[in-house]
């Protein structure tokens, strides 16, 4: 019997503007959760998933990027999961880029993120792993770590401030492209 998706909760969705809680691994639990939540990101070509964004208070995000054209950035990052993420360094460094969200379907805004950050968090079997990421990696981080403290492209974009409003106003004519 195929696994149900979950439903992606939009923008303003409560959800998505509090922080999660923390997890404590090891259980079942976060395993059957995890095994919906990556065909539910995978079904929507999504490079990340919060759990927030699927309703669930829980520190953790699954991350996956496959790259499939020519423009796309070239490095891969395999499936895994993150748990109780902190970012511990980032970069002065920054480099600027559009990123959509699930969350936030219709709009795409250049946001800021450090070229380099050092992250710890734990794996599905409730190991510590201290990591140095960069490139495009460090950006999915950022931004699914943005989700799990209560945040979205909307709080991180630099500028923009009119179509943000506009968007915050009416997130559902963006959505469906009548903006
Ligand atoms: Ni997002």
């Amino acid at each position: 019997m195929p696994i149900p998706l979950y439903q992606i909760v939009r923008y303003p969705a409560p959800a998505l503007a509090n922080p999660t809680n923390p997890v404590i691994t090891g259980g079942l639990g976060l395993e059957r959760i995890v095994k919906r939540m990556v065909p539910t990101m995978r079904a929507v070509d999504g490079v990340g998933l919060a759990s927030n964004q699927v309703g669930l208070s829980l520190s953790l995000a699954t991350i996956e990027y496959r790259p499939r054209q020519q423009r796309d950035a070239p490095e891969r990052v395999p499936l895994h999961v993150i748990v109780n993420p902190v970012i511990l360094e980032s970069s002065v460094e920054v480099s600027e880029l559009q990123e959509g969200c699930l969350s936030c379907p219709g709009i795409e805004l250049v946001v800021p993120r450090s070229t380099r950050i050092v992250v710890r968090f734990q794996n599905l079997t409730g190991q510590t792993v201290t990591e140095t990421v960069s490139g495009f990696k460090a950006r999915i981080y950022q931004h699914e770590i943005d989700h799990l403290n209560g945040q979205t492209i909307l709080d991180q974009a630099r500028g923009q401030r009119a179509i943000i409003a506009a968007y915050r106003a009416h997130p559902a004519r963006f959505a469906n492209g009548k903006q």
